[in-house]
């Protein structure tokens, strides 16, 4: 193992890539040496915190070809990461994706093939697998206590959804697709986990039923009569992420007429191993939690995860009144922990590829999969299928 700094470079500056050129900046095994952006403004954002220790790039094409640095954040927007991550793979850069890995099938595709044949680290942003409850929930379902899983429940409810997603251009499906892939991404791939199996069939109904409306496209809260009582009033110039990154947000109304990004979904998934599960997202709850139900032949295991970190994972038995139930301890930092642990899972893979994760790259195309599959039962009114993942030959 090198004991030399990882140098990395992140691309794509919004709230999620600063917060990751902070986090390795201050790593102490790691070197920020570049970033890249297409907007100069976002380069012009960062360039005081980091003046001339790093360097800045609009070209994404001199960014990745440089040969110093083998490693790479990327944090652009979804639509970009197919192109942004293929094109880091022929580069042969470790690339550090974040979720969901692309906006389809065949773009997933095109990025699982770009990794394979380019046979560097990859780590797809999912980093909740990696905070303490999930960590724990996967120990439990090894442990048999509640035998083997048949049936799957998991919910998200995505009190933040109207904040988060309707503000602004994602509010609109031809820039987001689906919040089955930018946000249900998380919890599907932990359903997908838990279930043990590869996703091979959607079934799935949405709706867009809460936001959205007859208001102005043009209207925005700064504007707004009714600024006082509206709950989704924000102000543009501060707006707190749950990883504890403040950007700026439009503040466009989320009652406007051109709002088509579906607010609910509901899916039926069919895996290969003949076990069903199903998710469901909701962005108008009042609550902010992911909260999962699974099956086996010997017990039920319940689980609620939020930001929190009130953890909690409920198990009952068949034939008795017994229950267990523990309380998994975040070890701190965003999104229940998971996102200081798989910062440093990237720099561990990066200096020991042998310890790479392939099988979660592989299901994270799956979860992306599942989203794409089940937007486009939405659509269609039908079920769809979900081809196999291309090869991975390690
Ligand atoms: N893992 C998580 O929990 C988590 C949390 C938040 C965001 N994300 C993901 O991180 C990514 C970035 O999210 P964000 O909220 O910072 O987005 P954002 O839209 O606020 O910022 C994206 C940045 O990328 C730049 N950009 C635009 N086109 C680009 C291109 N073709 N190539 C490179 N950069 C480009 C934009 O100028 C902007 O500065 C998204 O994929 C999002 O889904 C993940």
């Amino acid at each position: 193992m090198s004991e030399d700094k990882v140098r990395l470079g992140v691309i794509g500056l919004g709230g999620r890539g600063r917060y990751f050129a902070r986090a390795y900046d201050q790593h102490p095994e790691s070197e920020l040496v570049a970033v890249a952006d297409p907007d100069p403004k976002a380069l012009d954002r960062v360039r005081p915190a980091y003046g001339d220790r790093i360097d800045y790039y609009d070209d994404l094409d001199e960014f990745f070809s440089r040969d110093d640095m083998a490693s790479v954040v990327i944090a652009s927007p979804d639509f970009a990461h197919r192109d942004n991550a293929v094109q880091a793979f022929k580069y042969g850069k470790n690339v550090l994706l974040e979720k969901p890995i692309a906006q389809s099938i065949e773009d997933s595709d095109d990025i699982m093939r770009a990794w394979n044949e380019a046979k560097t680290v990859m780590t797809v942003g999912l980093e909740l697998r990696y905070s303490a409850i999930f960590v724990a929930m996967r120990e439990l379902v090894d442990q048999g206590l509640i035998g083997d899983i048949k049936m799957g429940l998991a919910i998200d409810n995505v009190s933040v959804g109207g904040n988060y997603f309707y503000h602004d251009m994602q509010r609109r499906r031809e820039y987001t697709v689906s919040l089955l892939m930018q946000k249900g991404v998380h919890t599907i791939d932990l359903l997908n986990w838990y279930m043990g199996g590869t996703p091979t069939k959607v079934y799935a109904t949405g709706s867009l039923a809460y936001y959205g409306g007859n208001e102005a496209n043009d209207k925005r809260c700064r504007d707004c009569d009714q600024a006082g009582t509206c709950p989704f009033f924000i102000k543009p110039d501060k707006f707190v992420m749950d990883y504890g990154e403040s950007i700026e947000k439009q503040d466009l109304c989320v009652f406007a007429e051109e709002v088509d990004v579906n607010d609910n979904s509901q899916l039926v998934i069919s895996y290969a191993n003949g076990t069903s599960a199903v998710y469901t997202e909701c962005h108008f709850t009042p609550e902010y939690t992911r909260d999962f139900e699974f099956v086996g032949d010997k017990g039920k295991m319940n689980a609620q995860y939020n930001n929190e970190c009130n953890f909690v994972i409920r198990n009952k038995y068949r034939g008795t009144d017994h229950i267990d139930e523990w309380h998994p301890k975040s070890s701190g930092g965003g999104h229940g922990g998971g996102d200081p642990l798989i910062q440093q899972a990237f720099l561990d893979w990066v200096r020991n590829p042998e310890k790479m994760d392939i099988e979660h790259n592989i299901a994270a195309r799956d979860a992306t999969c599942v989203g794409a599959a089940g937007e486009l039962s939405i659509e269609s009114g039908q079920a769809i299928d979900i081809p196999p993942c291309p090869e991975i030959s390690f």
